[in-house]
């Protein structure tokens, strides 16, 4: 059962904890990174299916502005969070696997998002964003998510099936952050471009734990 704190818990916590991602850049990477509790998903900004369709665009260019804990919140919720008392998610997988993973890289280190306890759950104490991609804009982005397939979820089926799958079901979850950040004014980019034997490597994957794709997620760098 997802637990529910009051804004005002979260940011008497946040406090004690110094683990609010919106003051990351004051947080030392000696810092031990400490699990951070996510919102409750908020109902957004209210706009329709279809205007968010007219909006759902990529973009490379970020602001180093972090995103407050409410955005980054609402952001992986509906990307892959729980919608159902059952456990399921915002976006299918087959078989119902939920075999899809996201990681979060931001400035003060790597966190799991444990849709269950609606948590960021520490993984490195490093600014890994710049290693998440090969192009150059990756580096901007408050975030980049990290969708990372455990084929030790499964079952039997044979690798190719499991690739097959897995990339449908990131596919899936990419396009809800997409129409989330069209909602919010974000800027986003679903990445394939990416050097997947060493960003394992730093993750300290599993050999069954397979990268599919990295999707960085900002505020939109200003033009003016
Ligand atoms: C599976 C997949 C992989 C992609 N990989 C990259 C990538 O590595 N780098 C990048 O800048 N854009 C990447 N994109 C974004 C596409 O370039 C973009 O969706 C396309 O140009 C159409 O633009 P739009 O999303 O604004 O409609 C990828 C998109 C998909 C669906």
């Amino acid at each position: 059962m997802e637990k529910k704190i009051s804004r005002r818990e979260f940011l008497r916590a946040s406090a004690a904890t110094g683990a609010i991602l919106s003051m990351a850049p004051c947080i030392t990477l000696a810092e031990e990174p400490k699990p951070i509790q996510l919102l409750t998903p908020q109902p957004g900004s209210g706009s329709s299916l279809m205007q968010l369709l007219w909006k759902r665009k990529s973009s490379r260019e970020f602001s180093p502005r972090p995103l407050p804990i409410e955005v980054l919140s609402n952001l992986l919720w509906a990307g892959f969070g729980i919608n159902r008392p059952d456990g399921r998610r915002t976006a299918p997988t087959a078989s119902n696997k939920q075999e899809i993973d996201i990681y979060v890289a931001a400035a003060n280190g790597v966190y799991l998002y444990d849709a269950k306890a609606n948590l960021l759950k520490p993984v490195l104490a490093e600014d890994i964003r710049a290693m998440t991609g090969r192009q150059s804009y990756v580096k901007d982005a408050a975030v980049n998510l990290i969708y990372v397939a455990d084929f030790s979820k499964m079952g039997d089926g044979t690798n190719e099936e499991k690739i097959l799958l897995s990339a449908a079901a990131t596919g899936l979850i990419s396009e809800n952050v997409y129409l989330y950040c069209a909602s919010e004014g974000l800027a986003t980019v679903v990445r394939a471009n990416i050097e997947k034997p060493a960003l394992a490597s730093v993750m300290k994957l599993r050999p069954d734990q397979k990268i599919t794709l990295a999707q960085s997620v900002g505020y939109p760098k200003k033009t003016s």
